[in-house]
């Protein structure tokens, strides 16, 4: 199959120490090795200091400038992922907290932040602890305060845990066949490229799934691996099991023989989702449609559930069953209801109005018709399976998750309940 080669590479001039050019190996199409430390200081003697003390401990992997915040984001922005570990520099930022919550918000989770600085202010240590900030250094900086405030220890093994975690968003079809899979790629394709979240997609159809189609890349074992060794599971461990397609977007599928047992377990699935959101801003579930103790246990453990219903009945009835099953979900879990239109409306066509009847809520999303979407797909061209008006639809979805809401929720009483309870 054809490998489309076209996510940015790092920006001319982004000089990257270490063994490996990241651009080249990107184009081999394998994710590139996160680089350890990322240091950008506003002043010239600080950042001779973490230079020099980068030199004394032959650190390998590590990029010093002198910059400010926007400096660093945008070197960042142009890597294929962020870094280990990111020190900034607020000494020159008018609005320092207002810098550090943009920083925050785009943050891969697995970065630890450090921020330097020259004001004395324990509110804005606090403040910037309680952003995820691992440590407030003040200037001016000695070797000892890098040291504690670096964990150099850890650099060349174990990347540290960040305090801040990504969000799991489940999409699942009221049917089989309701465009769920479609959904699931284009959303995480709009978070990584339209948002720039590092967003993994996990096909949990590892008989016959589509994700991989969808992306036109080759099958892979990886999730069978992740799933035998998620508790083992660091940053490296995770580049070998995840396929590359994008600068920030990767997949996680299996492609088993149909006659083997489902080797998906809601344990197993538990352990490896902990992991993920360490990794991702977003871990993308493409859900087959089916019933049972894992995918009850996946919707208890999304932060979305994105439900996705083509206007029949059988689509309703099944909707509002997976509805029940979120009633106990907290008030920070969202379930997002979409309307998928599979097939040009007829005057036979369901209403909104009349699904939204039968379930006794609102509807957030109607996906429009699309005749480009399966030609794209039976092509393996992703870079056009998203059409316009399709793409409008699943951009909006991605900026409610952005916003960190779908709609509320209404829990209007259905005249419909009965008839669709078991
Ligand atoms: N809005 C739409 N308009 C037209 N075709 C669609 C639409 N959404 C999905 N499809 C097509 O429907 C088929 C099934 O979609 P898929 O995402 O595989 O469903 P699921 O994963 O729910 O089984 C695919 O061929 C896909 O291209
Ligand atoms: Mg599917």
């Amino acid at each position: 199959m054809r490998q489309d080669r076209e996510w940015p590479t790092p920006q001319a001039g982004s000089r990257v120490q270490g063994n490996e050019c990241m651009s080249e190996i990107a184009e081999r199409n394998e994710p590139a090795r996160a680089l350890e430390l990322v240091a950008f200081l506003t002043d010239p003697d600080s950042r001779d200091l973490v230079q020099s003390l980068v030199f004394d401990l032959e650190l390998k992997n590590v990029v010093v400038r002198q910059g400010g915040i926007d400096d660093a984001l945008s070197f960042v922005q142009s890597l294929p992922s962020w870094p280990h570990q990111l020190l900034l520099d607020i000494a020159q930022s008018p609005l320092p907290l207002s810098d550090m919550t943009r920083v925050a918000d785009i943050a891969e989770p697995g970065t630890r932040i450090i921020v330097a600085g020259d004001r004395n202010d324990v509110g804005l240590f606090r403040d910037l602890m309680q952003l995820g900030v691992a440590d407030y250094l003040l200037k001016p900086l000695t070797p000892a305060m890098l040291r504690r405030g670096l964990n150099f220890g850890a650099l060349a093994s174990e990347p540290t845990r960040a305090p801040r975690a990504g969000k799991t968003l489940a999409v699942i079809g009221a049917r089989g066949g309701a465009g769920a899979s479609t959904l699931a790629c284009g959303l995480a394709w709009q978070l990584a490229h339209g948002f720039s979240r590092r967003t993994v997609v996990v096909d949990l159809d590892v008989h016959n799934g589509a994700v991989n189609l969808v992306f036109n890349l080759p099958p892979s074992q990886g999730l069978v691996s992740a799933l035998q060794n998620a508790s083992g599971l660091d940053h490296l461990g995770l580049e070998k099991v995840v396929t590359l397609r994008g600068p920030r977007l990767f997949t996680l599928t299996a492609d088993i023989d149909p006659r083997a047992a489902d080797p998906l377990t809601p344990d197993s699935l538990k352990e490896l989702l902990a992991v993920l959101i360490e990794h991702f801003h977003y871990v993308v579930l493409d859900v087959p449609f089916r019933s049972g103790p894992l995918v009850t246990s996946l919707l208890e453990q999304s932060d979305f559930v994105i439900l996705l219903a083509d206007p029949t009945l059988l689509s309703v009835r099944n909707a509002a069953r997976l509805a029940r099953g979120r009633e106990a979900a907290s008030p920070s879990q969202r379930t997002i209801l979409a309307v998928n239109n599979l097939a040009p409306k007829t005057p036979e066509t369901l209403t909104n109005a009349a699904m939204e009847a039968a379930l006794g809520r609102g509807i957030d999303y109607t996906l429009p018709y699309t005749t480009g979407l399966t030609k794209s797909q039976n092509l393996g061209r992703p870079q056009d399976f998203l059409p316009p008006a399709y793409s409008k639809a699943v951009q909006d979805i991605a900026t409610g998750i952005t916003a960190g809401a779908g709609k509320p929720e209404e829990h209007a009483p259905s005249v419909w309940k009965r008839i669709f309870s078991n």
